[in-house]
């Protein structure tokens, strides 16, 4: 175990040992899941083949929940950091593993706690609503939290006149902002994969495609969400492609949401709405992507990389996450 823990301090994951490269994985994942009484968790922006093999997929919210009523003995996370995270803060005596520790998030690094702090210092007697991809100790400061999926019920929860601070993500803060006719003070920051869809590009595969919806995550800029036909989380953009009558989407969030779009309509298409840069996937999440079989099948053996939260960021960060999820 020696050996491993320094793997994981120099590269954040476990590598494959040269004597597990002929091994089936599927099988060996499936093996160990029954024999630790493991449960895998992933997110829709994981690879289609992680979404497969998983005991259940869902959006941040769903995940949350299935996190607080597991009776696994381990949680294999397969998302970010954040979201391994709240599982953590939400089932504390289970163990939850990641199976790359550099899965981190764009948004939740956007805004640092000691600045958070400094923010809400600045702004006394408001009501702190963060969304959920921050880390524990901005959650630790956070009066309610929420995913793109309550975000809307969690504001309209907080009386009328009662002043908001609305963080990390401006994007999705100020489209509830306009939704609810509130005003918030709003933190400045953004997911770089969201924030860089262009707004050109998604226009013309409109003119190519007319028939096609345009649908996005609320995490993406106001000109993006404005052109759209329908905005929500990634498990109700998953909902409107099944149940819409159309046969084309251009869809504007992570791409590897389009994995259970086409399972649920085989007969549909999916047009990933595409980024600024025509030369690179920048619509892709590079943190979700570090994800793969080999690290999830290491992660399960060796029970690593382990998230470890302080028991007082614990225990301070639980109330704003239960809060959400007794109001949802
Ligand atoms: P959802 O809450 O819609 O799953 O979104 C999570 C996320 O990280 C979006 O970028
Ligand atoms: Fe974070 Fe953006 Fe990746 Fe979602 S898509 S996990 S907000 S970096």
């Amino acid at each position: 175990m020696k050996t491993i823990n320094k793997q994981i301090l120099k590269n954040g994951f476990i590598a494959l040992d040269k004597s597990e490269k002929n091994l089936n994985l599927i099988n060996e994942i499936e093996k160990l899941k029954k024999e630790k009484n493991a449960v895998i968790l992933a997110h829709y922006y994981v690879d289609g083949s992680i979404q497969d093999i998983a005991d259940f997929v869902g959006d941040s919210l769903a995940l949350s929940q299935k996190a607080a009523e597991t009776t696994a003995d381990i949680i294999v996370f397969v998302g970010v950091h954040f979201m391994a995270e709240t599982a953590k803060i939400l089932s504390p005596d289970k163990k939850v593993i990641l199976p790359d520790l550099n899965a981190g998030c764009s948004l939740a690094d956007s805004c640092p706690d000691k600045e958070f702090e400094e923010f809400i210092k600045n702004h006394p007697n408001h009501t702190v609503i963060s969304y959920v991809n921050t880390s524990a100790k901005v959650k630790a400061l956070t009066d309610i939290v929420c995913t793109s999926s309550n975000a809307l019920k969690i504001i309209e929860s907080v009386p009328k006149d009662q002043n908001i601070i609305f963080g990390p993500d401006r994007n999705l803060g100020n489209y509830i902002s306009r939704l609810t006719d509130r005003k918030m003070v709003i933190w400045d920051g953004a997911c770089h994969v969201h924030n860089e869809f262009s707004l050109e590009g998604i226009i013309e595969q409109k003119k190519l495609n007319p028939d096609a919806k345009i649908i996005a995550h609320p995490e993406c800029p106001k000109p993006i969400v404005t052109i759209s036909e329908f905005v929500g989380s990634t498990s109700a953009l998953i909902n409107y492609t099944k149940k819409n009558e159309a046969k084309t989407f251009i869809v504007a969030t992570e791409p590897g949401v389009i994995h259970e779009m086409k399972k649920l309509s085989p007969d549909k298409f999916f047009i990933p709405a595409p980024g600024e840069d025509a030369e690179c996937a920048c619509s892709e999440c590079e943190f979700m992507k570090l994800n793969t079989i080999e690290k999830l099948y290491t992660c399960l053996k060796y029970e690593q990389p382990e998230i470890v939260i302080d028991e007082e960021i614990r225990k301070k960060a639980y109330k704003p996450i239960k809060r959400m999820l007794d109001l949802s």
